[in-house]
């Protein structure tokens, strides 16, 4: 049925310290979506991608996934990418790291272990502790080893910051693959200008943890006073789409942009 894929029920989450991770959120994703989630700095995207993911237990409300409310069954169809990959990251050696969920092996493992160390060059990284290597490198290691054994549902954490151009692209091209095959991807990003390329649909979180608005990506990009409130930034595709008046077409890439003009 549609609507039910991953429900978020009035969730709540509040660190130990007192301070509002988030508040009273309702999100309800079907599968084969992209989601964005923005927000100002400390507005809880990280927070509600983890209580998403079942890595923190909500003070109030209930993650339901695919019908089941215990995540930890689900563990494995649940791919998590923190934003910061020392939290992640532990094993000592790259290939360690990458085998490490051993309880999903299946006989396409290996497969995907060759195919994913191949696209993201890992090859002469796999007998060097991961906390040697630099951030972009170690991001290639978390997606892949979030690719790997195979999740249904995506959850990134600024998945794309670090990264030169190069990998960015590859790594938009690998997520979209998988959206292609009807997975869920979930990403919470500060950069606004990769938005039309990596969701669908965007959420924004105030700056109280509140899930203040969702609606369709251009429609949210083009909503530059309720962008600004929250300490955002319009793309600047949007904003020379403004300043030329083609505003109203909404393009939200440079293609669409050059075509208007
Ligand atoms: N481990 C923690 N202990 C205490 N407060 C935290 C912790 N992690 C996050 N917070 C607080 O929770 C709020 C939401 O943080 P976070 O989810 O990381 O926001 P975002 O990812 O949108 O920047 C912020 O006010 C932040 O300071
Ligand atoms: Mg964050």
């Amino acid at each position: 049925m549609a609507n039910n894929y991953l429900i978020g029920k009035n969730l709540s989450y509040s660190y130990p310290d007192g301070s509002i991770g988030i508040k009273n959120v309702d999100v309800c994703f079907e599968r084969g979506e992209r989601i964005a989630i923005l927000g100002a700095n400390g507005s809880g995207k990280s927070t509600l991608l983890m209580v998403l993911g079942g890595l923190l237990s909500p003070d109030e409300g209930e993650v339901i996934f695919k019908g089941e409310s215990d995540l930890d069954k689900k563990r494995s169809e649940i791919g998590v990418f923190v934003q910061d990959p020392d939290d992640f990251l532990f094993n000592p050696t790259v290939e360690k790291e990458l085998r490490y969920e051993t309880n999903q092996l299946d006989e396409k493992f290996d497969d995907r272990f060759n195919k994913y160390v191949e696209k993201l060059s890992l090859n002469n990284y796999l007998d060097k502790p991961p906390f040697r290597l630099s951030e972009g490198e170690k991001k290639r290691v978390m997606l892949a080893s979030l690719l790997i054994p195979n999740p249904s549902l995506f959850l990134l954490d600024e998945a794309f910051s670090s990264l030169d151009p190069f990998y960015k692209e590859k790594f938009i091209k690998l997520l979209n693959e998988q959206n292609d095959l009807e997975k869920t991807i979930i990403s919470a990003t500060q950069n606004l200008s990769l938005v039309p390329r990596i969701a669908d649909k965007v959420i924004l979180l105030g700056k109280n943890g509140e899930l203040i608005k969702s609606g369709e990506v251009r429609e949210i990009l083009y909503n530059t006073n309720l962008l600004k409130k929250n300490n955002l930034e319009a793309p600047q595709v949007v904003r020379i789409a403004k300043e030329v008046g083609v505003g109203k077409e909404k393009p939200v890439s440079v293609e669409e942009l050059i075509e208007l003009i």
